[in-house]
């Protein structure tokens, strides 16, 4: 008996052992991935001085989503504060206090926004630069001038950290993107990003970010990697279950504008209509476009 119990000790032991040898090679394994350095020469775009060019950089930072991570003022803000992950906090991008803004060239800010790359040449936390790769030379310019433009704020704020946990979790969830400039192809030119206008191709230039919660076939679903309390996304292909064909395109640009299905509140906190209600009409039925000339799919069919 004692004998048995003997065996099992030690092969608890080991057990032990081998479990935190392999938390380890995680841990380093994130490190490393975190501090990798990546050789990115970026293309510089020309960057207006107009108001209206400033008017729609801001518009277009409005709907890309980067004011709801970044603030109004551009100040910067706690974006993700779990023990599991750690903390992510986006910059302070103005030149006030505790700002990058004098810091970062226009290059920086390029490789940034499109690679997902730090000055440094390290790779930044889940800044979704897989949805800005694509974006055109002029939408780039626009938005490079609408945050040089921006006054200075006063923000000193800290670098993200990862908690411990957080670099082993990283290599184990792999539903979750930690570093997006992972996913991005940067030796290669994007493809050239097609003409504003009602068509489906603009439409889908517009819809990148939709697929993060929609799922890559737009048909909806539960969202791999978000907490448990949200509600799944509907359906956006015209397949079974969905009810796009139903609203019509006018139907569907108020649910984008407004928030509300009917009556129904939709909670920006889970479907960022306050980014997109800051599209034009004539890029809300782009959209519409798109995502009716999708291959219908049933709900669910990521
Ligand atoms: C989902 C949230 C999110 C969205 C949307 C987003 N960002 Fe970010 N961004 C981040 C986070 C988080 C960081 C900081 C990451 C870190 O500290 O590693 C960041 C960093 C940056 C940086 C700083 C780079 C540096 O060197 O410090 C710039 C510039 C930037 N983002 C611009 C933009 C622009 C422009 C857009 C829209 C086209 C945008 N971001 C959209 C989350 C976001
Ligand atoms: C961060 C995740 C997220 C992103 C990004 C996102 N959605 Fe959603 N969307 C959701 C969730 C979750 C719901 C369901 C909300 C609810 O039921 O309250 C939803 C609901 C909707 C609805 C309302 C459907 C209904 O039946 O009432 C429409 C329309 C919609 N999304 C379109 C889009 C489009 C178009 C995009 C991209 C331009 C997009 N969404 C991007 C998560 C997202």
């Amino acid at each position: 008996m004692k004998k048995i119990l003997r065996w099992l000790g030690i092969g608890f032991g080991s057990l032990i052992g081998l479990l935190i040898v392999a938390l380890a090679v995680l841990y380093g394994m994130g490190q490393a991935r975190l501090n990798k350095k990546y050789d990115v020469p970026v293309t510089m775009v020309s960057i207006p001085t107009d108001a209206e060019s400033l008017a729609e950089g801001k518009r277009i930072f409005q709907y890309r989503g980067c004011e709801a991570c970044h603030g109004e003022d551009l100040q910067g803000l706690v974006y993700l504060d779990n023990p599991a992950i750690g903390q992510v906090i986006t910059p302070n991008l103005t030149s006030g206090k505790g700002g990058k803004g004098n810091q970062l060239t226009d290059e920086d800010l390029i490789r940034a926004i499109k690679h997902g790359i730090r000055e440094d040449g390290t790779p930044l936390l889940f800044m979704p630069s897989t949805e800005f790769y694509f974006l055109s030379d002029k939408d780039l310019g626009n938005v490079l001038a609408y945050i040089k433009s921006m006054p200075p704020v006063d923000n000193e704020i800290a670098p993200s950290k990862l908690s411990t946990a957080g670099f082993i979790v990283m290599n184990v969830a792999k539903t979750i993107s930690f570093l997006p400039a992972e996913l991005i192809p940067h030796d290669q030119t994007p493809p050239p990003a097609p003409e504003p206008g009602v068509t489906a191709e603009y439409g889908a230039y517009l819809s990148q970010s939709c697929m993060v919660c929609h799922g890559p076939t737009y048909s909806g679903g539960k969202i791999t990697g978000f907490p448990d309390e949200w509600p799944a996304a509907p359906n956006l292909t015209s397949g079974l279950g969905s009810r796009l064909p139903g609203w019509g395109e006018d139907g569907f640009i108020t649910i984008m504008r407004t928030g509300e299905n009917h009556g129904r509140k939709i909670n920006p906190s889970y479907m960022p209509w306050t980014s997109y209600r800051h599209m034009s009409d004539d890029e809300l039925k782009a959209v519409y476009t798109y995502l009716m000339s999708l291959p219908p799919k049933a709900f669910g069919n990521r």
